[in-house]
């Protein structure tokens, strides 16, 4: 029987494993061009993880230090680290349809809290799209009722995107 997986962290020449990935994962939203994936890399490398079995990676995400009143926009270039982050925004999870429920995604979110809480950050932001609140509100993510404001700049993730926040 297979052990569980291992988590690392994303290094840039996972990216094209992360692309393929994606690519299987999301139906209901855009898909984000390398470009926009390596800037959220580039800028915050501390919190981002791949999961692997063996040395086949087969889930990952992405997060950064961000501000908590709304997300960045969805496959936009971020060049620039947030001069004055509030949170870490879990960007992008995503596992291989093939390795679901072998724990790939719970360690995952769980590097995810653990290291946000090493970097000082109680709080932490995301966009539940296709449907995943109830899988977020698992590990005590709660939706926030959006503003005018956070509705547009929600936009980009679609009409059924729902932001959500971790913590204080
Ligand atoms: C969400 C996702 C990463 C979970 O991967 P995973 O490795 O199976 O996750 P975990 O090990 O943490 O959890 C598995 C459990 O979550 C449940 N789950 C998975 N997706 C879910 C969803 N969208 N809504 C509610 N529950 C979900 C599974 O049924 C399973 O339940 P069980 O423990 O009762 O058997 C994976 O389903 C995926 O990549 N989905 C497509 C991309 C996506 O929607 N990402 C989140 C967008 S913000």
């Amino acid at each position: 029987m297979a052990g569980l997986p291992s988590v690392r962290r994303m290094v840039l020449q996972d990216l094209v494993s992360v692309v393929e990935i994606q690519a299987m994962c999301y139906t209901e939203v855009v898909l984000e061009s390398i470009e926009s994936l390596a800037s959220k890399l580039a800028v915050s490398p501390e919190t981002c993880f791949v999961a692997c079995e063996g040395e086949k990676v087969v889930g990952y995400l992405l997060a950064l230090p961000w501000t908590s009143s709304a997300p960045p926009e969805l496959n936009r270039v971020n060049d620039q680290a947030c001069k004055e982050p509030d949170c870490v925004y879990l960007h992008d999870l995503a596992v291989s349809p093939y390795a679901r429920k072998t724990g790939a995604g719970q360690l995952l979110v769980r590097q995810f809290l653990t290291t946000s809480e090493e970097f000082g950050f109680s709080r932490a932001t995301l966009t539940a799209v296709q449907g995943s609140q109830a899988y977020w509100q698992r590990y005590g993510f709660c939706p926030v009722t959006p503003s005018d404001t956070l509705k547009r700049k929600l936009a980009s993730y679609g009409e059924e995107a729902v932001f959500m926040k971790y913590g204080d």
